[in-house]
């Protein structure tokens, strides 16, 4: 049996808006008590986690008792040995936001937003977080005429490249991740996958300061493949951060433990941060963004987080052993995998020569290719039978 404790070089992260979600949805109220960061802290250190994430108001809601919460959370992290590796701005909550923060069809609500943020970035600097995650969740529309897209994407390029230029002005270690999301809370929201994401990237004035932090669930809503979008991500050197956590399909964001909801995409998705195919292991913080569900106790939520990291761990000796396993390694080459690094025209070749060749595609196309015997062994691997 592996070894299933979380160690510090795990570098498993969560948001104190996870471990702190009090059950609050759209057909309830609270069910739990506010959970004091400090504690949450300690908790987190215990069960083995490396860092922490929070929105600006999960630790400093209001001005009065800024600067004393800052104190006393710095304090802990010196005590526990936990470091915030990234910061995010809630730009949902206030009515203010409720119809967009950075790309909000109201001037003033855009500079309120751009304000908000930079001001937290700030505090990312000295709290030596390297991520600031926008996550856009108000960033969108409900009705068709209601919002100029393409306006509110010229908009969202501004707040983008003028945060990049205020982090280089100011000499920060900093990179900008945005989190995807097809919808909820808004009926549509702006780059709504990692394909959306990474081609808006594209257009910024600094696009090598910005990068996604994808959600597992997010990406699943809209009927995507997390791990090929992971991939993808990686491909394109974008993969700046990661909100791994658990989906069953589309349907609402279900923010489940990591591990549960679809088990074989959670396989492929830590099989892919390893760097197989891609050639380079993402090698950020494994950072969990979940919600214990309304049903559970202070007991339940604890459980639930060592759950995350517990299941990352079982599946990264599951998928390690898949690859290390001779029998696999024969099932690939059975099904031709490796050959797909091998450029389709050789290296002295000619499109001429390409296309002088002879080959024979009736026989080529009566070959099975084998694929079920590798995903049976990769199932049961899974399954605990090999
Ligand atoms: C969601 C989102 C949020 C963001 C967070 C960081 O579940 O709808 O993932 O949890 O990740 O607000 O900005
Ligand atoms: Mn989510
Ligand atoms: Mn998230």
């Amino acid at each position: 049996m592996v070894d299933l404790t979380p160690t510090r070089d795990d570098k498993f992260s969560f948001g104190l808006w996870t471990v702190g979600w009090q059950g609050v949805d759209v057909f309830g109220g609270p069910i739990r008590p506010p959970l004091d960061p400090v504690a949450a802290l300690e908790q987190l250190a215990e069960l083995g986690a490396a860092a922490v994430t929070f929105h600006d108001d999960d630790l400093l809601p209001d001005d009065a008792t800024r600067d004393a919460g800052l104190d006393r959370f710095r304090r802990a992290l010196n005590g526990t040995g936990l470091v915030v590796e990234m910061l995010t701005t809630n730009l949902f909550g206030d009515p203010v936001f409720k119809e967009g923060a950075l790309t909000a069809n109201h001037r003033d609500v855009r500079r309120h937003a751009l304000t908000k943020v930079l001001r937290n970035v700030d505090l990312a600097a000295e709290l030596g977080a390297k991520t600031y995650v926008l996550w856009g969740g108000r960033e969108g529309a409900e009705s068709g005429a209601s919002k100029d897209v393409a306006a509110a994407l010229d908009r969202y390029k501004e707040a983008l490249d003028l945060l990049c230029g205020y982090v280089r002005e100011q000499g920060y270690d900093i990179r900008f991740a945005i989190e995807p999301k097809p919808n909820e809370p808004r009926g549509d929201i702006l780059l709504p996958t990692i394909g959306h994401a990474l081609a808006f990237i594209n257009e910024l004035d600094d696009a090598e300061r910005v990068g996604i932090n994808p959600e597992v669930g997010h990406e699943q809503m809209a009927g995507l493949n997390y791990p090929h979008g992971v991939a993808q991500a990686l491909w394109h050197n974008k993969l700046f951060h990661i909100d791994l956590n658990g989906q069953n399909g589309p349907r609402f964001d279900q923010d489940l433990r990591f591990g549960a909801g679809n088990l074989r995409e959670a396989f492929w998705t830590v099989d892919v941060l390893q760097g197989v195919g891609v050639g380079r292991a993402y090698d950020g913080f494994v950072h969990f963004d979940y919600k214990p569900p309304r049903t559970e106790d202070v007991d339940g939520v604890w459980e639930s987080a060592a759950g995350c990291m517990r299941n990352y761990l079982a599946l990264r000796a599951k998928v390690r052993a898949f690859r290390e396993d001779p029998e696999v390694q024969q099932a690939l080459a059975a099904s031709r995998v490796g050959e797909l690094a091998t450029p389709t025209l050789g290296p002295e070749e000619s499109l001429a020569d390409l296309r002088a060749g002879q080959r024979d595609p009736d026989a080529l196309g009566e070959r099975g290719m084998a694929f079920e015997r590798l995903d049976q062994l990769a199932m049961d691997h899974l399954l605990g039978l090999r």
